[in-house]
């Protein structure tokens, strides 16, 4: 029997411009596992946080990625993970996590392990998957790539009301400055830095509501997978 050719669906872009809320949208309408590839950026350091490794070392960081194992499982549709056994939650969403992630996922050894950990996800079948080098490093071949952006300041009132959420005691003009770090990090940094894919359909999502976006990337992959 002929299997039919995995399908992946890579959405990058900026910090708080929609990836997560539209890549697990759109991987329910299809039928397929969410990948957020960021989380394991955010859990290595979260790791790293614990175990009192400098994330501004990158030696130091390397080495523990490299003694990490890491497990993976499906929940509810996404692919998660545990760190030597453990499940770091929303550990991983912390002020401090956040501030110090963008260190560790400039490591090109790390970068290298994680990239290895998400293309081994295509064993759990068809995938659709958010980050920053999904559709330029992780995988480039695939026909399915979108890039999704906002305005900063929209961008960081939607980080700012999930901070609200937990609780968290900070500003949008905090939140907007911290954004505006860790962009400036994520598309300067030597290994794979955030960039536009060749082929990515971009899609602007200031004043679009997330279902709106889901619909776009939806049937574009539908239509392109209708026509083989
Ligand atoms: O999407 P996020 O905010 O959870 O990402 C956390 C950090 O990880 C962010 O600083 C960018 C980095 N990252 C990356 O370099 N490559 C990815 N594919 C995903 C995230």
């Amino acid at each position: 029997m002929l299997s039919s050719p995995l399908i992946t669906v890579a959405i990058d872009g900026p910090s708080a411009s929609g990836k997560s809320t539209v890549a697990r949208g759109a991987a329910r309408a299809l039928g397929f596992h969410y990948v957020d590839s960021g989380s394991l950026y955010r859990g290595l350091t979260w790791k790293c946080l614990r175990e009192s490794v400098n994330t501004e070392d990158p030696v130091a960081v390397a080495e523990l990625v490299n003694r990490t194992k890491l497990d993976f499982f499906v929940e509810e549709g996404a692919i998660r993970f545990t760190l030597d056994g453990e499940d770091p939650g929303a550990q991983i969403r912390s002020m401090l996590v956040q501030e110090r992630v963008s260190d560790v996922a400039a490591v090109p050894d790390v970068r290298a392990r994680v990239v290895q950990h998400l293309r081994d996800t295509t064993r759990f079948g068809n995938l659709v998957m958010e980050g920053r080098d999904i559709g330029t490093v992780v995988f480039p071949d695939t026909p399915h790539k979108f890039y999704l952006d906002a305005d900063p300041e929209e961008r960081a009132r939607r980080r700012h009301q999930e901070f609200v959420k937990s609780a968290a005691d900070t500003t949008v003009d905090k939140v907007l400055a911290s954004l505006q770090r860790r962009d400036r990090k994520d598309s300067t940094r030597k290994t794979a830095p955030l960039q536009i894919a060749l082929g990515a359909r971009i899609i602007d999502s200031t004043a679009m509501q997330a279902k709106d976006v889901v619909e776009i990337v939806v049937s574009q992959v539908r239509d392109a997978i209708s026509k083989g």
